[in-house]
């Protein structure tokens, strides 16, 4: 896991470059925006580009442009930060503690952390559409993977899913239908955009979604389970909060014993899914198992 926490590191440490280089009129919504995608963060998507990038890399023996993988990397975690300002907005779940800080519309205002996502949103397609060490065809599958991760038939449409689940009853694959799009959605575009960047193949692109799909569920299911069993001083955001504003999940359905096993089953799916490349898969492998065991 050190592998882990230093990718993470230089995931952090990109964002931090980038929003000092940024020169802009409206400071407060950079201050906004810095605040929210530098709050912390386990990083795990920008860690899922780097270590998908980096197995692409090892077949396909296209050598790796670090700096344009952190940058895709620090594209889809400024996404990721947007789709939390909105996520905590008292208007969806009312959160007003995140990543062990205030949410971004308690340390500033709704309006400013509305503007924040929308930013943060549209700075991670500026940042992909400016790369320089990809090619024309590279960088059309970068922008579509996240583009289509992100509106009606991924993050956004499943959030839409999950607001609508506090008045329908969800069976098991309702559930699983709408997180694996307000989940799972952009953790797949994770590792599908590092194996886009790493020049993989159709065939490691493809094992690289199977590996992806299952691990995307698992995070979700893991998210609940801590929802339900951490403090909100381990997680850095309100815990209990899916029981008090009845939020459809596997855990809530079925008991926590069952949902344990139900996210183990899916990290060996995924290991599963990548079998084929031996021990160039083991940093994907360990960051599968790390997302059911993390306490965090
Ligand atoms: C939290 O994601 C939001 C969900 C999709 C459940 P993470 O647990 O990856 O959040 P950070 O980035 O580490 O704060
Ligand atoms: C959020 O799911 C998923 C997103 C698209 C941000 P949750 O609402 O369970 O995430 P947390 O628990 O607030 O991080
Ligand atoms: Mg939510
Ligand atoms: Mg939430
Ligand atoms: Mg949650």
């Amino acid at each position: 896991m050190t592998e882990l926490f230093s990718q993470a590191q230089a995931v952090t440490r990109w964002l931090d470059q980038y929003f000092t280089a940024q020169q802009a009129e409206a400071d407060k919504l950079k201050q906004a925006m810095a605040y929210s995608a530098l709050n912390g963060g386990k990083r795990l998507r920008g860690c899922l580009v780097l270590s998908s990038a980096q197995l692409a890399s090892d077949i396909s023996g296209q050598k790796l442009d670090s700096e344009s993988v952190l940058a895709v990397a620090g594209a889809v975690e400024m996404l990721h930060a947007y789709s939390l300002i909105h996520d905590d907005l008292p208007a969806m779940d009312d959160a007003e503690l995140r990543r062990g800080k205030a949410a971004a519309h308690i340390a500033f205002d709704e309006a400013t952390a509305i503007l924040a996502g929308d930013a943060l949103q549209t700075e991670a397609f500026v940042i992909l559409s400016t790369l320089s060490s990809v090619s024309a065809e590279q960088q059309i599958a970068l922008i579509r993977t996240l583009a289509a991760a992100s509106g009606l038939q991924g993050m956004a449409g499943g959030q839409m899913l999950d607001l609508q689940a506090m008045e329908a009853q969800l069976d098991a694959s309702g559930i699983r239908q709408m997180q694996e799009l307000k989940t799972g959605a952009l953790i797949s575009a994770s590792c599908i955009m590092g194996g886009i960047a790493g020049g993989g193949d159709a065939l490691l692109v493809n094992a690289l979604e199977r590996y992806s799909q299952a691990i995307g569920y698992a995070f979700q299911i893991a998210d609940d389970l801590l929802d339900v069993q951490a403090s909100a001083e381990q997680i850095g955001k309100p815990a209990g909060r899916d029981e008090e504003q009845n939020k459809a999940s596997i855990v809530r359905l079925f008991g926590v014993e069952k949902a344990r096993q139900m996210a183990q089953d899916l990290v060996d799916e995924a290991v599963d899914a990548l079998s084929a490349y031996n021990a160039a898969a083991q940093p994907l492998n360990g960051l599968a198992q790390y997302i059911i065991t993390r306490n965090q």
